[in-house]
């Protein structure tokens, strides 16, 4: 995510990802893993894992391959060699070298609000019931790039509906991790409000596109990537998917979102990708696929407007919302 820089030092489209800079660090995370000289990789490595998310290796590398894109799956190391998790630091490498920062073990999430049975379940509790699948899915950031990254999880709407959600449940608000004693090194600065909160109406939520994945390439999710659970709604640029999930809520009023509540001219609460509504500082038109060379088209709802379009009936989609 891009923060707003200064009205003298103007972002253009080029700045928005360094091809150079991303060659840099490709050949940087090449090394780390075939040299295994890199000290920030040794500390990076040992955090692939989590103790508890362990427990599920076996059906996370066994899900069975349900959704796919007809594209090239990015290569394990670009999708955890190149990320935004600002609570692990600005820079699209420092998620990985600080990974180790987060500890995924023990993990609760706490599900609250306009529902019949809220609780705080044990990460085990939550993921015991749930049936793992493999997604293939496009990832489009707002920044203008993208992958496609193959997701194991479980759609969204089955965990919801365990705790059974009301009639005021009109929307859904998603925390991620943030102990004010103990803050993560990216949660010291204040670029954004802390917690980072996310939000979707209960029928984005509940649409069976959307999904809480644990895994990534058949391995439980590296921290940098949100480990222990994350969410995916492929139809909507990436910054939507919040990482590392402490708290679920059902609420009735339109929750508030991080990046809406820091820059609200810039990234609306709905954010579906749509290359007809530029960023106020940049084109939403093309996007540079991670490993490629040439921009690629953006697609409406990042090609899935065939099943979502309709979620969107009625409103004006020219709008930035
Ligand atoms: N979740 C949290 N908690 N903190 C973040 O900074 N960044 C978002 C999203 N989820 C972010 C987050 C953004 S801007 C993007 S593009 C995606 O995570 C990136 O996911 P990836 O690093 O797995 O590609």
């Amino acid at each position: 995510m891009l923060i707003r820089v200064s009205p003298s030092h103007p972002l253009t489209d080029n700045d928005v990802t360094d091809e150079k800079l991303f060659h840099q660090r490709r050949s940087f995370i090449r090394q780390g893993i075939y040299g295994g000289a890199s000290l920030a990789m040794a500390s990076y490595l040992p955090a692939l894992a989590s103790a508890s998310i362990d427990r599920f290796a076996d059906r996370i590398s066994g899900a069975p391959t349900t959704m796919k894109v007809d594209e090239q799956v990015n290569k394990w190391e670009e999708i955890t060699g190149y990320n935004n998790y600002y609570e692990l630091g600005t820079s699209k490498d420092d998620p990985a070298r600080l990974a180790d920062a987060l500890q995924p073990d023990p993990w609760s999430v706490t599900v609250s609000g306009e529902c019949a049975k809220p609780g705080t379940l044990a990460l085990d509790d939550l993921l015991d019931p749930m049936k793992l699948e493999q997604r293939i899915y496009r990832m489009r950031c707002v920044e203008a790039w993208s992958m496609v990254v193959p997701w194991v999880g479980f759609p969204l709407a089955d965990l919801l509906k365990r705790f059974e959600p009301n009639g005021n449940a009109k929307y859904v608000a998603f925390e991620t991790l943030y102990d004010k004693s103990n803050p993560l090194p990216g949660q010291r600065r204040r670029v954004l409000d802390w917690p980072y909160r996310e939000g979707l109406r209960i029928d984005e939520a509940m649409h069976p596109l959307t999904m809480m994945a644990v895994g990534v390439y058949g391995k439980p999710l590296p921290n940098q990537n949100g480990a222990p659970l994350r969410l995916v709604v492929p139809w909507k640029y990436g910054f939507k998917g919040i990482k590392s999930i402490v708290s679920i809520r059902f609420t009735e009023k339109q929750p508030q979102t991080s990046w809406n509540m820091s820059a609200p001219g810039e990234y609306g609460f709905y954010s579906n990708v749509n290359p007809k509504v530029d960023h106020p500082r940049w084109s939403q038109a093309k996007e540079r696929r991670i490993g490629e060379f040439l921009r690629r088209d953006t697609l409406m709802f990042n090609g899935y407007e065939d099943q979502v379009a309709s979620l969107y009936s009625g409103m004006d989609l020219k709008k930035n919302y």
